[in-house]
């Protein structure tokens, strides 16, 4: 669009989905402190929690939230009731409850069951500079929704040894995914969480996956710090729980990451 010489640029966010069909490998406190740091970064930031078990909407003290993530999808609620603010700047919210576990159930039988995300999304894509979806540990229909509503994949791994197993049924599905429903897709990247550098396991881990994934590992690695670990339960990310602690300055990186690298 040209207004005289200027040209007016609608920008539509970017839309990251973090997924590993793993539990507890730090999917939900990297989408929710990669998400304050952005925030805090100036940019606006909606966080869509996408599993019923809903610790990215309690980790902001947000808890059985209605209308949620999930009258959203059925089509109960338009979005704009879903969206709630949070405590940190630019940061909002759909939250997740428990009913969504019965979703995907309701999903499985309808035509263009892998759609639904992205289409609830459409409407708000352009009021945001990045929009991330949590999703839950397995690869079952909103996991695939998310892959599908999303323009890349963040992979967060463990440094444990196991944690290379499934990651090529993870890989193969990121590839369907691109082939038959998202051809635009992107494979962001994978990024280590809860390293310990005092295990000779943990660096084999990150040397063995760096060396076979290269320009996709992300440099900056996630250390194990508690306080990470605490500040959900104070409803707060780690930029208003601890913003000088070694998980705060490593997310913060990350977040720096994610801007620069684009996708
Ligand atoms: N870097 C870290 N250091 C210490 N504890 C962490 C770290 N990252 C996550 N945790 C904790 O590990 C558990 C699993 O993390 P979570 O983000 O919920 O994983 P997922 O969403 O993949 O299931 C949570 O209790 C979380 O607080
Ligand atoms: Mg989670």
């Amino acid at each position: 669009m040209h207004i005289g010489e200027k040209r007016l640029v609608i920008s539509m966010g970017k839309i990251y989905v973090f997924v590993n069909q793993k539990g507890g490998v730090g999917k939900t406190t990297s989408a929710l402190n990669i998400g304050a740091f952005l925030a805090e970064a100036g940019k606006r930031v909606l966080l869509v929690d996408f599993d019923s078990q809903a610790n990215l909407s309690s980790g902001f003290g947000v808890n059985s939230a209605k209308p949620g993530v999930y009258e959203l999808i059925s089509g109960a609620a338009p979005i704009e009731q879903t969206v709630r603010e949070t405590s940190v700047p630019k940061l909002s919210i759909i939250p997740a409850g428990i009913d969504l576990s019965g979703a995907a159930v309701e999903l499985i039988n309808q035509e263009a069951r892998e759609f639904f995300l992205k289409k609830a999304l459409e409407p708000v894509r352009s009021r945001y500079d990045y929009i991330l979806i949590d999703c839950p540990p397995s690869l079952g229909i909103l996991t695939l929704n998310g892959l599908v509503a999303a323009d890349a994949v963040l992979i967060p791994m463990q440094c444990e040894y196991f944690a290379l197993e499934g990651l090529s049924l993870l890989l193969k599905t990121i590839k369907r995914i691109q082939k038959n429903l998202n051809p635009s897709l992107d494979m962001g990247g994978i990024f280590f969480t809860m390293y310990d550098s005092r295990t000779r396991l943990a660096q084999d881990v990150v040397k063995q996956v760096q060396s076979y994934f290269q320009n996709k590992i992300f440099s900056t690695i996630i250390p194990r710090n508690v306080r990470l670990s605490e500040s959900p339960s104070h409803g707060m990310p780690i930029t208003q729980y601890d913003p000088h602690c070694t998980g705060a300055k490593a997310y913060k990186n990350l977040a720096q990451e994610v801007i620069q690298r684009g996708f």
